[in-house]
């Protein structure tokens, strides 16, 4: 099936205007609009496994993709609720779903001859984007708020071998510093989500769901930080409205953290724009986000696909958390169990009804945030090899 064939094109957002790609034209010259990608050629042939099974719907790249399997992430029925299922990309190369975009933003900077790639980051895209830049053999610089990044992901960045600038500030502050320095020296080439071919990558999650599922879910919950991935998702179901292979698509449900939650406050007070959060707090680190860079996409895709967007507490959020891993099998992190809490929450203010066929997008691995799971009642004894068997037993049943 065939869209119609034309150039690909830049579209902002907000006044319509249309533009030939250019690698670094990331905001409507004219009003300073988010871009978006518009392609030429839309196909829907999927073919071969993870990100690049839907070639015929991403960008033509001279480059071949740097690619690590991303995407074809399991789609898991839950266990508690009639209709739910995760979308659990932890299973990614680097445990997020960061790395569906950065195979197509890092083959897309080999193409425009980049040798420095860079972006500010609550964690996730920092690794993901070291991961696949190593393997391009490009240079990744990482802008990380100092002393707001779970462990694990600092970790998976260093060894990497990613160069790391601390900043003292927010996210927020760590963001418009690399936005800065990549706009006053060209050399770095910025991969956070409002490059909008980064964007493109983070479709095909989508394209997965409604391939799996057979048909358009009813719903799909994301958490919501910098609001890029509910946004590349709203794309991916229109595209498939547009080409004919979808004949429906879902309400886009927004989960954001009381402390960080522009977005949904927006929604709920019916605002045009969103009242950005000057020092945003809540124990999921990856979401802790005030001033999110794609709050006009993530707005039009709430309001465009008749969808919402609640704010849950941390409380709620690490009670999630638990449920998830004691009672599904499934380890997230506290962004990721954002989205079950934000399910509960809109199940009981009746946002959803019940039995809704319902897809939560679990979005990175509970092991790169250790510090959160460490509140987890644990159950253990220590014992000696030598221990009595019987007591053993007997101890083992009493706990
Ligand atoms: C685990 C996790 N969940 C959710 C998000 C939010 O995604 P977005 O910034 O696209 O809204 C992030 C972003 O850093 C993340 O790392
Ligand atoms: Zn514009």
């Amino acid at each position: 099936m065939n869209g119609d064939v034309g150039e690909t094109l830049l579209r902002c957002v907000s006044c319509g205007g249309e533009y030939k790609p250019s690698p670094r034209l990331f905001r409507c010259p004219r009003c300073g609009g988010l871009l978006e990608v518009v392609l030429g050629n839309l196909t829907w042939s999927p073919r071969g496994k993870g990100v690049w099974r839907y070639r015929g719907l991403l960008p033509q790249t001279k480059a071949s993709p740097v690619t690590m399997g991303e995407g074809s992430t399991p789609l898991i029925a839950s266990r508690l609720h009639k209709g739910l299922y995760y979308k659990f990309e932890g299973s990614n190369p680097t445990g997020s779903f960061k790395d569906r975009g950065m195979t197509v933003a890092t083959t897309i900077a080999l193409d425009n001859g980049a040798r420095s790639v860079i972006a500010a980051s609550t964690g996730n895209t920092a690794s993901s984007m070291a991961a696949y830049a190593s393997r391009a053999g490009l240079r990744p610089v990482i802008f990380l708020p100092r002393n707001k990044v779970a462990k694990g992901k600092i970790l998976q960045s260093i060894a990497y071998g990613a160069v790391i600038v601390w900043v003292e500030g927010s996210f927020d502050d760590a963001i418009s510093l690399a936005m800065k320095l990549s706009e006053e020296k060209q050399s770095y080439y910025p991969m956070n989500s409002f490059n909008p071919w980064r964007l493109e990558g983070q479709k095909t999650l989508y394209y997965e769901v409604f391939e799996d599922l057979g048909k358009a879910p009813d719903a799909m919950v994301y958490p919501v930080g910098n609001a890029g991935n509910i946004s590349a998702g709203w794309k991916a179901a229109q595209e498939l409205l547009m080409l004919g292979v979808a004949d429906e698509a879902p309400r886009f449900l927004g989960v954001q953290a009381k402390g960080a939650s522009p977005i949904a406050d927006a929604v709920s007070r019916g605002l045009d724009k969103p009242v950005f959060v000057d020092r945003p707090e809540t124990a999921a680190s990856a979401i802790r986000i005030g001033k999110p860079v794609n709050w006009q996409k993530a707005l039009k895709a709430i309001r465009e696909s008749n969808g919402t967007a609640v704010m849950v507490s941390d409380e709620e959020i690490i009670q999630a958390q638990r449920t998830l891993a004691r009672r599904e099998g499934i380890i997230v992190e506290p962004a990721s169990a954002a989205s079950y809490a934000g399910y509960l929450r809109m199940l009981e203010e009746g946002l959803i009804d019940r039995g809704d066929t319902v897809v939560l997008v679990l979005t990175g691995h509970g092991l790169k945030d250790p510090a959160s799971l460490e509140s987890m009642v644990s159950n253990e004894i220590i014992v000696k090899p030598s221990v009595d068997i019987d007591e053993l037993d007997r101890t083992l049943r009493a706990i």
